[in-house]
């Protein structure tokens, strides 16, 4: 049995997650947690609401509310999203918790008593209009890696560069606009120069990582990393663990990155079982994933590698399958100019399978790829409904109706036993392809298996068989269903809900993920239950409504109630 930790981004509580999000992480590590779940791995999957930093104190701003109160509406939405889509969190918690000021304070000191945190003064933009700092957003300007004019203070999204604020050239103040003065003050920061060598030494040696992540890692660790400052002036956010620095606070993303162990630990306490996280920190067996989009990557395989290689004795990122972008009808999402489909309003519409199977299909594992209405449509309608939903409906009505309920006893022949043997060397295919984070190659092979059944049983018409040869029949039903049942369980890491369905429609009692990974398991006898559809089809008339809802202007902060 493997040990997966799965660590997914923590989003920031400042405005609801769209489909793009789904797309660059949840969704991509919620396949691969139930895929090891069922295969019976131990998997342990932990995120949270990122709850400090100036993502929220300006958005808190903007709204008149409080940072707290502000984090925790969007806290409390996140956790009806990952409800309602199945995405299958052991614990997702937030950066408020005191276990985990804790544990930050835990490694902020131990890194310091080791010489990789110290003290030192440097300059920050301050704002003599606003009479404040302006750390990190509170400062824009123009990207001196690639000339992008509206970077911000913490990093430019544009070319991915983490920046400090003084980097940037023509600052300005995102509050007021003026330009800010250059003020000395005095920081903590993260020896980071001192772990150039044993990073570039670590993440040449991973060459399965994707491409992008590794050559984009690589790049920038030849150019050398710089020390970074890892405390702000801000009023929010963990405090310093250090006397005379009450006025600062820790940054954002030092402990941010702690999450994912302060999750671990609080979800062994949560559980009962203190010291089980240790299984997956310490044991060199155990494999540590990281999902999260492109724009995270530095802060995967630099820092918190680094941080971690400081304090010692915790796993390294086995891996961290960044994702691309999801583009929306061809063009970047954008949440000021509402260009989005929100988590929260596509939930009160449709499903959760058919967006899961929609970017799954479509995932920007390689490259960006686009979602479109129309797309989403078509492939709900000839993909989901007409190709696999059909197969799994018709199978199941007509051995229903004339087996007497019952998955049929019968021979099979050569044909049977060939496109069985397929069955088998696919779930064999998308284990492995599944084992590699490969999920858009897994669900293409899934499908591809579902039109090969559909052409079986065209070709066996039992609806015609069953007239004067009910041995045909039979036999055509027993490796139809043996197939769907292999479907099922191929398909379960993508689109849970309606599995789980099937699992139930084919005579299974209890939850499909207890019943494990395998083809060929379906017993002849076996008592189906009364079929029903497992998707429904999408009128064509939902493609402009939704478009048209697209351009409808909401405000900024207009989905905070
Ligand atoms: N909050 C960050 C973002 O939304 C991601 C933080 S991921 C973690 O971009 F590593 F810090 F946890
Ligand atoms: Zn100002």
């Amino acid at each position: 049995m493997e040990k997966v930790l799965i660590g997914v981004a923590w989003p920031y509580a400042n405005g609801p997650l769209h489909l793009g999000h789904l797309a660059g992480a949840y969704l991509p590590a919620d396949i691969f947690a139930r895929y090891h779940r069922i295969k019976g791995n131990q998997v342990l999957m932990v995120s949270g609401s990122d709850q400090h930093g100036t993502p929220i104190t300006v958005r808190a701003e903007q709204e008149g509310k409080t940072p707290a109160e502000v984090a925790a509406f969007y806290h409390q939405d996140f956790l009806r999203s990952w409800e309602k889509l199945g995405i299958s969190f052991d614990l997702f918690t937030t950066t408020e918790t005191a276990n985990h000021a804790q544990v930050t304070h835990e490694i902020f000191l131990a890194l310091m008593q080791k010489g990789y945190i110290y003290r030192n003064m440097m300059e920050s933009p301050f704002c003599s209009r606003c009479q404040r700092y302006l750390p990190d957003r509170y400062v824009e300007g123009t990207c001196p890696n690639c000339g992008f004019q509206n970077a911000r203070g913490d990093q430019c999204d544009e070319c991915g560069k983490p920046l400090n604020p003084t980097d940037l050239l023509d600052l300005r103040c995102k509050i007021c606009g003026a330009t800010p003065q250059i003020r000395e003050t005095e920081h903590f920061f993260l020896r980071l120069t001192a772990f150039t060598e044993e990073l570039l030494a670590w993440v040449r040696r991973q060459t399965h990582w994707k491409p992008n992540v590794l050559n984009f890692t690589l790049r920038f660790l030849e150019d050398g990393l710089k020390d970074r400052a890892i405390t702000r002036d801000i009023e929010w956010g963990i405090n310093i663990p250090v006397p005379g620095f009450e006025r600062k606070r820790i940054y954002v993303w030092f402990e941010a990155v702690i999450g994912y162990l302060s999750a671990s630990k609080e979800w062994s306490q949560m559980t009962g079982q203190p010291d089980k996280w240790k299984e997956f920190w310490e044991d060199p067996q155990a494999r540590t994933y990281y999902f999260i989009g492109k724009d995270n990557i530095p802060f995967h395989t630099m820092i918190w590698p680094a941080m971690l290689m400081g304090y010692g004795g915790f796993n390294l990122p086995y891996d961290v399958p960044a994702n691309e972008f999801l583009t929306l009808q061809g063009r970047q999402f954008s949440t000021s100019r509402n260009w989005a489909v929100w988590l929260p309003d596509y939930l009160e519409r449709y499903d959760p399978d058919p967006l899961r199977y929609f970017l799954s299909i479509n995932m920007p594992e390689r490259a960006d790829t686009d979602f479109s209405w129309e797309e989403f449509v078509r492939r709900n309608n000839d993909e989901l409904v007409a190709t696999y939903g059909n197969l799994a409906h018709r199978a199941l009505t007509f051995t229903y109706r004339h087996f007497d309920g019952r998955v049929p006893e019968a021979q099979q022949d050569e044909r049977d036993r060939a496109l069985l043997s397929k069955g088998q060397a696919s779930l064999d295919r998308v284990d492995s392809l599944l084992g590699q984070c490969r999920f858009r190659e897994s669900i293409l092979e899934i499908m591809s298996l579902a039109q090969e059944a559909n052409r079986y049983l065209e070709e066996k018409s039992p609806w015609k068989a069953i007239a004067n040869d009910r041995a045909s029949a039979a036999g055509a039903m027993l490796t139809a269903l043996t197939l769907i049942d292999g479907l099922k369980t191929m398909l379960y890491p993508f689109l849970p809900f309606s599995c789980q369905t099937l699992h139930r429609l084919l005579g299974y009692q209890g939850r499909i993920e207890d019943a494990g990974w395998g083809f060929g398991r379906l017993r002849p006898g076996q008592k189906l239950e009364k079929p029903v559809a497992l998707f429904i089809k999408l009128d064509d008339t939902a493609v402009e409504q939704e478009k048209a809802r697209l351009s409808e202007a909401a405000p900024v902060g207009g989905k905070a109630a």
